[in-house]
């Protein structure tokens, strides 16, 4: 066996579990990479006695886990909204906010006014930020245009920087995130619009990888989401769905019947909607960060999950209003101590299962021969201590 580059005196966390070891964990394992993929991982006494190195790294007994993916962003848009977070804190709700012309519009007009360098420009800097924190695959959502010349300035960001970064980037379009003020009134015009205009172009231009919705009171109706979805099957588009936020709208089963990939937020979920995801193999994931921005009281069906063998997976959820947070290992162990999480179904939940959410576990989110060598070496002790310690990149 020839490598490229051989990692040596190392644990190794690999995310496949197996019988009493949930991580997968190998010890004094060897990490073989040849051409950007995972050629061989094993104990280091497995490995072929022929092996050729062109580089050998000695990494100190430390450990590697496949490089974490953040698998629910809103990392393209234009503004800030600090000075609604302001208002919140005096006691204006997210709701009443979005009711009069704030929150996701306000986006939107700073989104809108904003040319496709500067906001390239301004989710790179973000993009950097997460990288410190060894993620390598990320989501990115449209949804903060709502017209159509937005929606692919911002898909066409994604793809930009998918191809110029190296990264696994998932480009989601979100057109059903919100009612432009050009359709007010007109829930049922807007959503033909998403459905005949929007939808066909974008993916025509090779655009979009999987479409999303978010079916909320103040957001888009079961029956509204139905059509949006029957019109990505058509096109042959995956789906996944912000569902059960704020309320319960019957929203993830409504995802699990289409197959959807996941189901996201979900503190509302009740039993019915938890069977229907399980039967679907469609991945919970949770935002602890939304949850955290928002002082919500009610946090999401985990018992249930489990109980019906549903994968969690967590994600940032990075957007200006819920969750302006960049730090996916804070989310780590906030999903610990407000979900009540263990620290092995968290790392699970930002590997293995990240990558289920976003269609991409053929390719990454393990520790495996033939998967792409995006892994990352950790300065830490044990896997557990990257949901333990507050926020720093120890990578
Ligand atoms: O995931 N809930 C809808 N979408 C975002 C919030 C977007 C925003 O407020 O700008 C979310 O929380
Ligand atoms: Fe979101």
């Amino acid at each position: 066996m020839i490598f490229d580059r051989l990692l040596v005196n190392v644990n190794a966390a690999t995310m496949v579990p197996k019988e009493g070891n949930g991580l997968g964990i190998i010890e004094n394992a060897a990490i073989g990479i040849k051409d950007r993929q995972i050629a061989f991982v094993g104990a280091a006494d497995a490995l072929p006695k022929d092996y050729q190195a062109g580089e050998t790294t000695d990494c100190a007994a430390k450990w590697v886990t496949p490089a974490l993916a953040d698998c629910h962003t809103h990392l393209i848009y234009a503004g800030d909204r600090a000075a609604e977070f302001e208002k919140r804190l005096q006691g204006v709700s997210y709701e009443e906010i979005s009711r009069a012309g704030g929150g996701i519009l306000s986006t939107v007009r700073a989104t809108r006014a904003a040319s496709e360098e500067e906001l390239y420009e301004l989710a790179l800097r973000r993009l950097r930020t997460m990288l410190l924190e060894g993620v390598a695959t990320f989501e990115m959502k449209s949804g903060y245009g709502l017209d159509l010349a937005t929606e692919r300035k911002m898909l066409r960001v994604a793809t930009m920087m998918r191809d110029d970064m190296g990264l696994r980037i998932q480009r989601t379009f979100l057109g059903a995130h919100a009612l432009p003020p050009e359709y007010a009134n007109r829930a049922v015009d807007y959503i033909d619009h998403v459905c005949n205009d929007m939808l066909p172009a974008l993916h025509e231009e090779k655009l979009i990888d999987a479409v999303d919705g978010f079916c909320e009171n103040i957001g888009f109706s079961r029956a509204q989401m139905e059509k949006v979805f029957k019109k990505a099957k058509e096109l042959g588009l995956p789906v996944k769905l912000h569902a059960e936020q704020l309320s319960n709208q019957g929203g993830a089963a409504l995802a699990a019947e289409f197959g959807a990939l996941s189901a996201d937020h979900i503190e509302y979920l009740d039993e019915a909607g938890v069977k229907a995801m399980a039967a679907a193999g469609t991945v919970a994931v949770l935002l602890p960060g939304a949850f955290y921005y928002l002082r919500e009281k009610q946090t999401p069906p985990v018992d249930l999950l489990r109980k019906h063998g549903v994968p969690m997976a967590i994600a940032t959820d990075h957007n200006p209003g819920t969750s302006p947070t960049l730090s996916l290992l804070l989310m780590l162990n906030m999903s610990c101590t407000f979900f009540r999480l263990t620290p092995e179904e968290a790392l699970l939940g930002v590997t293995r299962n990240a990558a289920k959410a976003l269609g991409m576990d053929d390719i990454c989110g393990t520790l495996e021969a033939g998967k792409v060598a995006d892994v990352v070496l950790w300065d830490i002790d044990h896997p557990r201590d990257l949901c333990y310690y507050f926020p720093r990149p120890p990578v």
